[in-house]
């Protein structure tokens, strides 16, 4: 496999690729008509263009699919036989009280991986009835087993991640990562104190929907002839694809678009390289459905946006800081 740029996750001592690939849609027939618009055999495609690539840090969960994205991308695994790096999420539903809970779900996670291990095991969201401390004591029960090597927290304020962080702590763990939604259309991250927060732990910022929904690669703008498909219901419900909001995205697009021919590269490796320009604890995890977006998307890596592009890029996405 070509070696591409590193980063830590954290003070872990793992290092993954700049970017991971996210494969919420592998597998998920409701949100991404999995088996209709796409086939077992374009994510096969998919898993083996980013290998390629020299990218092998894929972001699942138990929740994705109903557990076919784990499924998939163990298949996967088996199918192609090199090592990747797999990050996967525990689900903190409300019928979960107790913390056992984390590790029975762990262990079907694992079995639908077919793995002994997860590299880095996530809690997906705070709001759960089990409380901070006794999750982060069943990530530490988790990694004593040899279960799990590295964990991590999803959807986490700054304050929680402080709270988090000192728990693990305790147990001599360090917290490797908080992923949350990060992208030119969604810059929370820079405000609400988190990217703050992951400077200062040493903690990795992984990137959710870093090119929002495919809005960042440029493919569903007001001058575009591709239209929203109706089944994408969750496009739908976003009131980033209304007609007034992809207008006001247009300033943004254009200057991405200028940016990009002067490196030969597309609307969305700038939006993604932007993110890793940004700070080196961001680790962006776009999703693609098949080899043309995750070829596409390996083009965002080994190669940087100059200061004054960063710069020009950052004034115009001013408005969704
Ligand atoms: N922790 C959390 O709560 C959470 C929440 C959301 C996501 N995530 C993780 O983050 C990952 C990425 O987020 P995301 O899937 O929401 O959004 P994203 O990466 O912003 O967008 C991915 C979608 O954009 C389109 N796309 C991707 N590359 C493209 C390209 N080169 N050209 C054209 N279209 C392209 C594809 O959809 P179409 O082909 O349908 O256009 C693809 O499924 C997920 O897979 C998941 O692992 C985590």
């Amino acid at each position: 496999m070509i070696q591409v740029d590193q980063r830590a996750l954290g003070a872990s001592g793992l290092t993954v690729p700049a970017m991971g690939i996210g494969i919420w849609s592998w597998g998920d027939t409701r949100y991404w008509q999995y088996g209709k618009n796409y086939t077992r055999e374009d994510v096969s495609r998919a898993y083996r263009a980013c290998l390629d690539a020299g990218l092998n840090f894929f972001d699942t969960a138990e929740l994705y699919g109903s557990g076919a994205s784990e499924r998939l991308l163990g298949e996967c695994y088996r199918e192609v036989g090199q090592p990747i790096i797999i990050a996967s999420k525990f689900a903190p539903f409300p019928n979960r009280f107790s913390a056992h809970s984390l590790l029975q779900a762990l262990d079907a996670s694992l079995e639908r991986l077919g793995v002994a291990q997860i590299d880095l095991y996530q809690i997906h969201w705070p709001y759960s009835l089990i409380n901070t401390n006794a999750l982060m004591d069943a990530l530490a029960e988790a990694v004593r087993a040899g279960k799990v090597r590295t964990v991590g927290i999803s959807n986490y304020s700054a304050k929680l991640m402080h709270k988090a962080h000192a728990r693990l702590a305790r147990h001599d763990i360090p917290l490797a990562s908080n992923q949350v939604h990060y992208s030119l259309l969604h810059r929370n991250p820079e405000s609400n104190g988190v990217l703050e927060a992951c400077r200062a732990l040493n903690v990795a910022l992984i990137a959710y929907s870093p090119l929002e929904q495919g809005l960042l690669t440029g493919k569903f703008r007001v001058s575009s002839s591709d239209i929203v498909p109706v089944s994408r219901m969750r496009r739908l419900q976003s009131p980033n694809f209304r007609r007034s909001q992809l207008l006001k995205m247009e300033p943004l697009m254009q200057t991405m678009e200028a940016i990009g021919q002067e490196h030969n590269k597309t609307i969305g490796q700038v939006a993604l390289n932007w993110l890793l320009c940004r700070d080196e604890v961001v680790i962006p995890i776009p999703g693609a459905r098949n080899e043309r977006q995750a070829s596409e998307n390996a083009g965002a890596i080994g190669w940087r946006l100059s200061p004054e592009e960063f710069n020009q890029i950052d004034s115009a996405s001013r408005a969704w800081l």
